[in-house]
């Protein structure tokens, strides 16, 4: 029920009190009213404009306005005695009204410049019950960074402080990538040593173009190669995909950390050199290195090479028992390297890469077993279980 200014018999401060009081609670209780349906999406801004005219000049308006009305029924009704007294009491009520009209009008403007969007997020908010904004936030713990990443980025650090910039590639690549330009020729069986995950629905395509999860970062060399002229030192970090069954020291995806120097004077004494130096800052300068010949397609020749074992110290026992990281020989294999093949630059001669002018030497080392080797641990699955447990002791 709308308000409306009764006349008043009795002129008592009492009275006047309580008739000021209902007067006033009308007034709160209209506004409040008023900035609900303001807040509203369903009204447009324009109605709510004019619902707040309304609304002040039933108030306000010097013709017949509530504050015009107890100016006569109130004050110039009342007997002489009690006029003071009045006058006093309805002075205060009009500025109490006027600032009233006045807060009401902010709150209003408030939501009626508010977008369509906006007003309903409010609706939302409101509908889920009050909104009580003194409740403290939701404090989430810090993560720490995974022991992989860190190992990745100590490995990274090293090569950077020699020059090395960081290349990344794609960890869905095609065949071209990952075999043909890397010198694996099709059909050739080296392909089958690395255990390739094909996607499906593949075989409509030309071979070159079929998509498969990529075993080594190898073919980033590729991609490289193909943007940027010669000389050239990356490294690239990334996942990689093969087709095991885990167990404590296997995962069909792991990381590798690719490592590609192209110039015109490179010698495999350049490999030999950085390679031994990036040990002895990674596992401490203890550490000897020593390379055996091994098979790559894509480079020639090419090496495994092995730390001495920084556990054992290199005499394969430990605390009397056998060195298991290293299987009692006292050295661990870290990577696999070499020179690059000719018939690699081959695919990427149009870019500056003359087979006969440039060389190179390239390195791809296993992170996720250098980071087991580097915490002690014998469970390679412990890294992607993400069980807290495990790792906030990184924290
Ligand atoms: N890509 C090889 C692998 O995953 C490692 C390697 C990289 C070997 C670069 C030689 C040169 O086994």
């Amino acid at each position: 029920m709308a308000y409306t200014v009764p006349k008043l018999k009795d002129f008592s401060p009492d009275a006047l009190d309580r008739a000021v009081e209902s007067l006033l609670s009308a007034l709160e209780s209209e506004s409040a009213h008023l900035v609900t349906r303001a807040s509203q999406p369903s009204i447009s801004a324009a109605e709510k404009n004019t619902q707040f005219k309304e609304y002040r000049d039933r108030w306000l308006a010097r013709k017949d306005g509530i504050v015009t009305q107890i100016n006569e029924l109130w004050l110039k009704a009342a007997p002489k005695e009690a006029k003071r007294n009045v006058g006093q009491r309805l002075n205060s009520a009009k500025s109490e009204i006027e600032k009233n009209v006045e807060k009401t009008k902010e709150r209003v403007d408030f939501f009626a410049k508010m977008s369509l969007q906006q007003l309903r997020s409010v609706e939302l908010l409101a509908g889920a019950g009050s909104i009580d904004i003194s409740l403290p936030g939701i404090r989430r713990p810090i993560g720490a960074e995974h022991p992989i990443i860190r190992t990745q980025n100590e490995i990274l650090a090293v090569f950077k402080n020699l020059g090395y910039s960081v290349a990344e590639g794609p960890v869905i690549e095609t065949d071209y990538y990952n075999f043909e330009a890397l010198n694996f020729p099709p059909n050739h069986p080296a392909r089958d040593t690395q255990d390739t995950l094909f996607l499906a629905n593949q075989e409509s395509k030309p071979r070159r173009e079929q998509l498969l999860l990529r075993t080594h970062t190898s073919p980033v060399q590729i991609r490289t190669m193909e943007k940027l002229k010669p000389p050239l030192r990356i490294v690239i970090p990334g996942k990689v995909h093969r087709n095991d069954p885990p167990d404590a020291s296997h995962s069909p995806m792991f990381h590798q950390i690719e490592g590609l120097a192209v110039d015109t004077n490179i010698a495999f004494g350049d490999l030999k050199g950085t390679l031994d130096h990036a040990m002895k800052a990674l596992f401490g300068s203890d550490v000897k290195t020593s390379f055996r010949p091994s098979f790559f397609p894509f480079t020639e020749p090419s090496a495994e090479m092995f730390v001495s074992c920084f556990i054992c110290g290199g005499s394969g026992k430990r605390e009397g028992g056998p060195c298991r990281p290293c299987k009692q020989t006292g050295w661990i294999e870290i990577l696999g390297c070499g020179m690059v093949d000719p018939n690699v630059f081959q695919f990427v001669k149009d870019n500056g890469y003359d087979p006969e002018k440039i060389f190179g030497f390239a390195f791809g080392m296993g992170v996720d077993r250098i980071a087991m080797l580097k915490y002690g641990l014998d469970d390679l699955q412990l890294f992607f279980q993400g069980d807290v447990r495990f790792l906030e002791q990184f924290a």
